[in-house]
């Protein structure tokens, strides 16, 4: 798959960092899509030290790369070997116990990648003392079939190869955005993170309406499904405008232009969606607070 372009200038991580030492912290269902997409690039890693307190798919722990810890401690016991990155991706309400642990550690060369949603760079480093070097992520679902988005800032603190190699680690989950500013978090959460849930509510609405037409249930939902997967494959490939694309397939008086008509009557939808993700950035900020 075509996956969304990197817009970050380093893309080609000339000055990354390879062979570190990276601690997962949390293995769910972010966590393990991460796992599995940083299998295909052992190289990049002198060792992942999984910490999770379930069991783990058989693929991680055959791998010579993978061990397996169901807590920190167990991991401190064992190992010595310096850690590079953490990569914190528990549940937001879990994440100030999560974190806590890493306060007795010697943190100054330690990066701290979160994945969770809400959680400011300053929160986090708040949680580990103060000083800490954070990098903050928001992923989206399609991150599970490693067709995500995701956005990505990373405090001051945070070096040029450093900040390099935590985009390679979220290019194993689909493509890669540098933000320059962490203000925008609220407005990404609301295009992209929740941005996934608008097309489920499209498809559902598409199927709806095709029964309401007639249709079978079944045939609805396959016609329904498809057509928003195949739109999403095609944008994939095509990188022309949205609006081009739509223009291609609307023929002057023909049952797109009429669909579109009512869709498009005083830019209904346009400002449906635009109300609709207002109200996620507001409740974003509400969250963060
Ligand atoms: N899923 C998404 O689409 C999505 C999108 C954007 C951002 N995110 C962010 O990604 C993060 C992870 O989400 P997820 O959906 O992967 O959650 P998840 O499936 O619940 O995975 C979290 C895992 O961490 C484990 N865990 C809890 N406390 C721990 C600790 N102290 N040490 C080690 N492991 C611990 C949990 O174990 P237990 O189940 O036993 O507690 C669970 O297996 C969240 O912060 C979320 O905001 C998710």
């Amino acid at each position: 798959m075509n996956l969304p372009v990197d817009e970050h200038p380093g893309n080609h991580i000339a000055g990354a960092k390879l062979g570190s030492h990276v601690v997962l912290l949390g293995c769910g269902r972010m966590g393990s899509a991460m796992l599995a997409g940083w299998l295909n690039h052992p190289e990049n890693f002198l060792k992942i030290s999984v910490i999770e307190p379930a069991e783990l798919d058989k693929k991680y722990t055959e791998s010579d790369v993978i061990a397996h810890y169901s807590s920190l401690d167990d991991l401190a016991n064992i190992d010595a070997t310096p850690i590079d990155f953490v990569v914190l991706a528990v549940k937001p309400q879990m994440m100030a116990e999560a974190v806590s642990q890493f306060r007795n550690m010697a943190l100054d060369k330690i990066v701290f990648l979160s994945i969770a949603a809400g959680l400011s760079c300053e929160w986090i480093s708040e949680q580990l003392g103060g000083n800490s070097q954070v990098v903050r992520a928001m992923p989206n679902t399609p991150a599970a079939v490693g067709a995500g988005i995701t956005a990505l800032y990373a405090a001051q603190s945070v070096a040029a190869d450093q900040k390099e190699f935590c985009v390679r680690l979220l290019q194993a989950i689909g493509g890669v955005i540098v933000l320059p500013d962490e203000k925008m978090m609220d407005a990404v959460t609301a295009l992209s993170g929740s941005g996934p849930a608008y097309v489920f509510l499209l498809t559902e609405a598409m199927q709806a309406a095709g029964e309401q037409l007639g249709l079978p249930q079944e045939l609805s939902y396959k016609l329904a499904r498809g057509t928003i997967s195949g739109v999403g494959a095609l944008l994939d490939q095509d990188t022309s405008d949205a609006s081009v694309l739509r223009q291609n397939v609307t023929s002057k008086g023909g049952t797109t232009a009429a669909a579109l008509s009512v869709l498009m009557e005083d830019d209904a939808l346009l400002k449906l969606i635009s109300r609709a993700m207002s109200k996620a950035e507001e409740r974003s900020r509400e969250l963060g607070k």
